[in-house]
């Protein structure tokens, strides 16, 4: 059965999945954004209310990103502001070609003493018609997975996977594309071995949810981390091996049907994680030649941010470089979609 905003749906994946698109995850909440600012030595300074924040988001909405971003992923409070001289931020960004979308969860609530299930499911039908109305057309819900040697427990796994199922049906059924975003943590120290071990559990039962609950796959984007070991763990991985076990994990899990991977960076330097998408890209030219079942992107977070908030310093006379350098790692990572990037 057709949703109802089946033609809409269609439309906003075929644009996210555009040729050389990725997405700008700059969705971080007030607390996140918050803790950023204090960690940078540049911002430290700066006082985390709406204004500031407002200030550094006009920045990247009005930079000019349009032919390597089809979305920017927004936090509730960014969709409603607008630029200084009063232009809405989603007006902004639909005269560039970009897709508003929207982070609908509601962060991480515990389960037992180490681990999260993610909030915000009870409200989120109406919701999600609410931010449709407001201008989103795609939407993200993120669950997040410790790594141990006994973590994530099959609880968590499968509560997880059961909530993004849910999200992402009823988000189709209200018209926003669902990025579905089963981060698994990168803060540990497992190794390789365990890192594909765990990317094929939890991969494979969000595929088995999102099955069940009927969510449809050509309407519907992954955001996973990279496969590799944990940031701790003291035997790194060079981008071919992480390219390497990145899609042999896909290759066992994901349908051919979905319309798309979008990566997250998850604490990866800006240089890493574009490295790594573009040595996944040309893998996957390889390996499926002509014959590709996804599209891998980016959704990076820090990986196109870091550099700008530091340039940044909370000063308006800065926001020209920042804009440059917003789009010069745009640019970067939509070459590294298409395998063409060099450092
Ligand atoms: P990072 O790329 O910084 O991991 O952020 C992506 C994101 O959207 C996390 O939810």
């Amino acid at each position: 059965m057709a949703f109802k905003y089946q033609g809409s749906l269609a439309e906003s994946v075929s644009h996210l999945c555009g040729r050389g698109k990725g997405i700008l995850a700059a969705d971080e909440s007030p607390g996140t954004l918050g803790k950023r600012l204090k960690n940078t030595p540049e911002l430290s300074h700066l006082e985390n209310v709406e204004e500031t924040r407002r200030q550094y988001r006009e920045i990247l909405v009005t930079s000019e990103t349009g032919s390597c971003f089809g979305g920017i992923i927004l936090h509730e409070e960014t969709l409603l502001q607008s630029t200084k001289d009063g232009k809405p931020f989603v007006e902004i960004l639909k005269g560039k070609g970009v897709l508003p979308g929207i982070k609908v969860d509601q962060g991480l609530a515990p389960l037992g003493e180490e681990e999260t299930v993610t909030k915000g499911l009870d409200t989120l039908e109406e919701r999600c018609a609410k931010y449709r109305e407001q201008g989103a057309r795609f939407a993200k819900w993120r669950s997040a997975l410790k790594v141990t040697g006994s973590l994530p427990s099959r609880q968590c796994i499968e509560e997880n996977a059961e909530q993004l199922a849910r999200y992402a049906r009823i988000c189709q059924e209200q018209g926003l594309v669902p990025i579905v975003e089963p981060e698994i943590l990168i803060t540990s120290d497992y190794d390789m071995a365990r890192s594909r071990e765990v990317s094929t559990q939890v991969l494979k039962e969000v595929v088995r949810r999102l099955q069940e609950h009927k969510v449809d796959m050509k309407l519907c984007l992954l955001k996973p981390q990279m496969v590799m070991p944990g940031s701790d763990c003291p035997t790194q991985a060079g981008s071919d091996e992480v390219a390497a076990a990145t899609l042999d994990v896909f290759d066992e899990c994901l349908p051919g049907d979905l319309a798309g991977v979008f990566f997250l960076s998850g604490g990866l330097t800006e240089e890493q994680a574009t490295v790594n998408l573009n040595k996944i890209n040309l893998l996957a030219r390889e390996r499926y030649n002509n014959a590709q079942p996804w599209k891998l992107s980016f959704s990076f977070g820090r990986a196109l941010q870091a550099s700008v908030l530091k340039l940044w310093k909370g000063d308006p006379s800065n926001a020209p470089a920042c804009r440059e350098q917003s789009l010069a790692l745009a640019q970067a990572n939509s070459k590294a979609c298409e395998g063409l990037y060099q450092p």
